[in-house]
């Protein structure tokens, strides 16, 4: 194949280079040069009359008809849960997570689920060989498996098979491998990813097979690649969850073909992924007695309430105490410690203060606020919170407790799952009692702390 010229184009300035500069010479930003096809000069031959073409019709809203979004179910519930009903014809699917997570056996078994429902699939492999894809098939006890694995990474062979079979589903395992030949830049590279991953885009959105892209996650936890990516496809999942314990968590980040912020949960087996319909009690460890150090939290995951228990641990630090956290925001955790010491005149100030979310859930909504402070006010002062004790609200820096989004939701949750004590911002007090919760409705952070006190 003949290689088109290619230049590299200041991301910031949209200004152009020849050749790969550090710093772009137009608008001197360092490392915004990244390389891309150069577009064939205007009066060639190929776009000469492409000012004449009839530009698309444009049609007021109300004439566009809306058809409803063709859904095929994965077969895989916790995954159709999080994709808002299954693959979309034509959708493109980023997912990520750290390697050994379970990118690929979710995969593998969702195109088995969907070829033996009678939808063409294809496996495109690049990290793996057919071989490896092969065994791993067998191992999640896919005998006879139909689906059609290509081991291949170039971009232009990829873009034929997809056009020559026409699958309903495409998997590219992994975008960071796929390299084309009109870029010299090496695979896994910003300008390779994006390019690739546009053109992938291309074929599935003109050719009506779903694609599904697996990415690579850096160190700091993004999508590795230009963010860009995100901005391209439809929907991006996020596999996230503790390789040393069996559960998973895919999240869906972004999905123009449903609702964000649902998870589905999964638990690793022997044979493979299993969904895990009723959640809500796996991120719980099972003490026999309370330990200081540990309140429990009513999260809400997408539609779904879950118990999740936030541990702390508060000992004696050095000269410059150490703030940690797992699965919780760190900067947070410094706020919240200004505010536990200012409203409520609880001081950790000498102290290191570890926080942690059961499992490697990640929590990200405030409304876990609370149940970090009651936690380590429970770790700092070595008492117990009572069995049966839950939390949730968002606090202020103010010292104000703010009320949760579905807050009788979230309690009748606790009180479906056997907890007894819940403190609740008082604006997500429930208007009628739920039966076995004794509730304390608090509007300060040092009426929480007062309110486990009492019920201690
Ligand atoms: P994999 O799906 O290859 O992860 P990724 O594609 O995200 O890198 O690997 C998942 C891990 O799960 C791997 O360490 C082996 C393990 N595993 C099981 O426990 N059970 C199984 O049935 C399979 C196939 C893998
Ligand atoms: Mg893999």
């Amino acid at each position: 194949m003949a290689k088109e010229k290619s230049i590299y184009s200041c991301t910031e300035c949209g200004g152009t280079s020849a050749k790969w500069l550090g710093k772009c010479p137009h608008c001197n930003a360092w490392n915004t040069l990244v390389e891309t096809v150069a577009q064939p000069p205007a009066g060639t031959a190929k776009n000469r009359f492409a000012s004449l073409a009839p530009a698309a019709a444009v049609m007021t809203l109300s004439e566009i008809e809306a058809t409803d979004i063709a859904r095929m179910p994965t077969g895989l519930d916790e995954l159709d849960r999080v994709l808002g009903g299954g693959i979309v014809d034509g959708g493109v699917v980023l997912i990520g997570g750290d390697p050994g997570i379970g990118k690929s056996t979710l995969l593998l078994q969702a195109l088995d689920a969907l070829q033996r429902a009678g939808m063409p699939t294809l496996y495109v492999t690049g990290e793996e060989s057919g071989a490896q894809v092969a065994l791993r098939s067998r191992r999640l006890g896919l005998d006879h498996s139909q689906v059609q694995v290509l081991a291949e990474t170039q971009l232009e062979k990829i873009l034929a098979t997809l056009d020559a079979r026409k699958p309903g589903i495409a998997v590219i395992d992994s975008i960071q491998t796929v390299y084309s030949e009109q870029l010299t830049s090496a695979p896994g590279s910003v300008a390779q990813v994006r390019e690739c991953a546009a053109h992938l885009t291309r074929a599935a959105k003109s050719g009506g097979s779903a694609i599904v892209l697996v990415g690579h996650v850096t160190k700091e936890g993004a999508l590795a690649g230009p963010r860009v990516l995100e901005h391209m496809v439809d929907t991006v999942l996020y596999f996230e969850g503790d390789t040393h314990s069996s559960f998973r968590l895919v999240r869906a980040i972004k999905n123009r073909f449903g609702a964000v912020n649902e998870i589905g949960v999964f638990a690793m087996t022997e044979r493979g992924l299993k969904g895990v319909s009723n959640p809500s009690a796996i991120f719980l460890s099972q003490h026999s007695e309370p330990v200081p150090g540990s309140c429990v939290l009513v999260t809400l995951e997408g539609t779904r309430p879950m118990l999740v228990e936030i541990q702390a641990l508060v000992d004696d630090g050095g000269p410059s105490p150490r703030r940690l956290s797992v699965g919780l925001d760190r900067d947070r955790l410094a706020m919240l410690l200004a505010v536990l010491h200012r409203h409520a005149g609880v001081a950790c100030l000498d102290q290191d203060v570890f926080v942690n979310a059961v499992g490697g859930v990640r929590i990200a909504e405030p409304a876990a606020d609370l149940a970090v402070l009651l936690a380590i006010t429970s770790s700092l002062r070595g008492k117990p919170l009572p069995k049966g004790f839950v939390a949730f609200g968002e606090v202020g820096l103010a010292g104000e407790v703010r009320p949760a989004p579905r807050g009788q939701e979230r309690l009748r949750e606790a009180a479906k799952l056997g907890f007894s004590v819940a403190v609740v911002p008082k604006a997500n007090a429930p208007k009628k009692p739920i039966e076995g919760l004794t509730i304390h409705a608090v509007d300060r952070v040092d009426e929480a702390i007062a309110a486990m006190r009492d019920s201690a």
